[in-house]
């Protein structure tokens, strides 16, 4: 069997109410459509073509920026949102003699699993069916189509819910909207849909009942959970997907050794990892591609996002973002690490510390209350309480350079750019305007050297 892909990521939208294009609303951090792709990916469905319409430079855009490879996948642009059946046909050319079988799928069910995809497309190749279908059985019809079958059990064709009468909406059997087609009868038989509906739209669906009256096989893969194939059309819906991809996230975590104490208020992104013994504590949002060490400790009440955090820290009550952590480094509570913050290993950021693209030495102590942007530390130095790095002059931001061991007294604005020497001190209060040379101590307004160690 060679297997293609087509995904569909057209559609507008509109049940979502929203500027940005459906398929590029995240769950769990990652845009819709990446889960699908990643899926197609799994299953080696080469090439993999993605139908994009509305807002389509965006999608195309963020899925190329991605860390998805590419380098199967192909974008076609569905011109007119007519319909599902009329975006699988602008695959045709590109896919017909490609591949004997074709995938389709929509880029809003995110939390479909690669295992399921194989079992449809192993049900498919062992059949033998002109389409394979994957169906669920639920009570909440979550506004899916409804599969409709003859009396041998056999499936005859699907109707959309706002096309289906009173007896038809009772049906259980709902379409998920994922099919393995025989390329060649499916690529034939595109052409011959017919607009339905209101909106005039073609169905794929309706190439069910098209492959019935030429009394082709058609097979279902039957699932009785309905939470795998959630068609996200709804923030309602949106907000149902993501409680339940939180979970399995969450279940993924524990299971490599994670304790969370309590999943349900611990919010992980797709992309984080997590490493062993790591303990998390409630309310904690670890964001984007966030990478954990072991052994850390972490909340409650921490939102970290795009950073890097070695092992055995410990973060409480503290925000942090676009930052590299070394390891054993300890922050907060209350403490806000900025994009480009980098604590090597045993620093401390205690409460009120504000760290901004600033290089921080091993087991420097920035204890309280100080903000610390566009510098570079060495190590063991001490920030006393209230200091300050005033890297803006009102036009143009300045460096502010404190040496290895240097100690920094209580509330001492350093007026960037400034140089302070290895183990030099100011006084609590100084106001720096001048470079502080080596092993000296600085006090006053402006600060001005008083004495030389040696
Ligand atoms: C569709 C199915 C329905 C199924 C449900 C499962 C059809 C006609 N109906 O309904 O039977 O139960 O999915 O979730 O297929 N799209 C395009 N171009 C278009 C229209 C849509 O690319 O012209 C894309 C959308 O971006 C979306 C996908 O196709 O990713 C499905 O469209 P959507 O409007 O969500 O269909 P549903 O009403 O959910
Ligand atoms: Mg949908």
């Amino acid at each position: 069997m060679t297997l293609a892909a087509v995904i569909l990521a057209a559609g507008q939208g509109t049940r979502m109410k929203s500027s940005m294009p459906k398929v590029l609303h995240p769950v769990a951090g990652k845009p819709m459509a990446l889960y699908a792709l990643d899926a197609a990916g799994d299953l080696n469905a080469a090439p993999t073509v993605l139908v994009i319409g509305h807002g389509g430079d965006q999608v195309r855009t963020i899925i190329s920026n991605s860390q998805l490879p590419t380098s199967n996948l192909q974008f076609i642009e569905q011109k007119e949102q007519r319909g599902t059946g009329h975006a699988v046909l602008q695959a045709r050319e590109v896919l017909r003699d490609r591949a004997d079988t074709v995938l389709v799928m929509y880029a809003d069910m995110p939390l479909l699993q690669t295992t399921t995809l194989q079992k449809l497309a192993i049900l498919h190749a062992q059949s033998r069916a002109t389409i394979t279908m994957l169906t669920v059985c639920a009570d909440d019809s979550m506004g899916f189509g409804r599969v409709l079958r003859d009396s041998d059990f056999r499936v005859t064709g699907i109707v959309e819910e706002k096309d289906a009468t009173a007896e038809q909406r009772a049906i259980r059997e709902l379409n998920c909207g994922v099919y393995c087609f025989d390329a060649a009868w499916m690529w034939d038989h595109l052409a011959q849909l017919t607009p339905q509906g209101h909106k005039h739209e073609y169905y794929l669906t309706d190439l069910v009942a098209l492959a019935t009256r030429e009394n082709k096989m058609i097979e279902a893969l039957v699932l009785d959970d309905l939470s795998e194939v959630i068609g996200i059309n709804t923030r309602v819906h949106l907000a149902r997907a993501e409680k339940i991809m939180r979970d399995r996230i969450n279940e993924r975590w524990m299971d490599a050794g994670v304790t969370l104490i309590d999943p349900a208020t611990t919010y992980i992104d797709a992309d984080a990892t997590i490493g062993m013994d790591t303990v998390i504590e409630p309310n904690t949002h670890i964001h984007g591609a966030t990478r954990i060490g072991a052994q850390c400790r972490i909340g409650p009440n921490a939102i970290i996002r795009a950073s890097d955090i070695g092992d055995a820290c410990t973060i409480i009550a503290s925000v942090i973002r676009e930052s590299k952590l070394e390891e054993h480094v300890r922050v907060g509570p209350f403490a806000d690490l900025r994009p480009g913050a980098h604590l090597a290993r045993d620093v401390y950021v205690g409460n009120f510390g504000e760290v901004k693209n600033s290089y921080i030495g091993e087991a420097t102590h920035i204890g309280h209350f100080s903000y610390i942007g566009d510098a570079e530390l060495g190590a063991h130095v001490n920030i006393g309480a209230g200091t300050i790095t005033c890297n803006y002059d009102g036009k143009k931001k300045s460096r502010t350079v404190i040496g290895a061991r240097a100690f920094i007294g209580s509330d001492t604005m350093l007026v960037a750019p400034v140089e302070i020497g290895a183990r030099a001190h100011t006084g609590a209060g100084s106001v720096v305007t001048k470079n502080v040379p080596p092993d000296s101590l600085a006090v006053g307004q402006p600060a001005r050297v008083i004495r030389k160690f040696k």
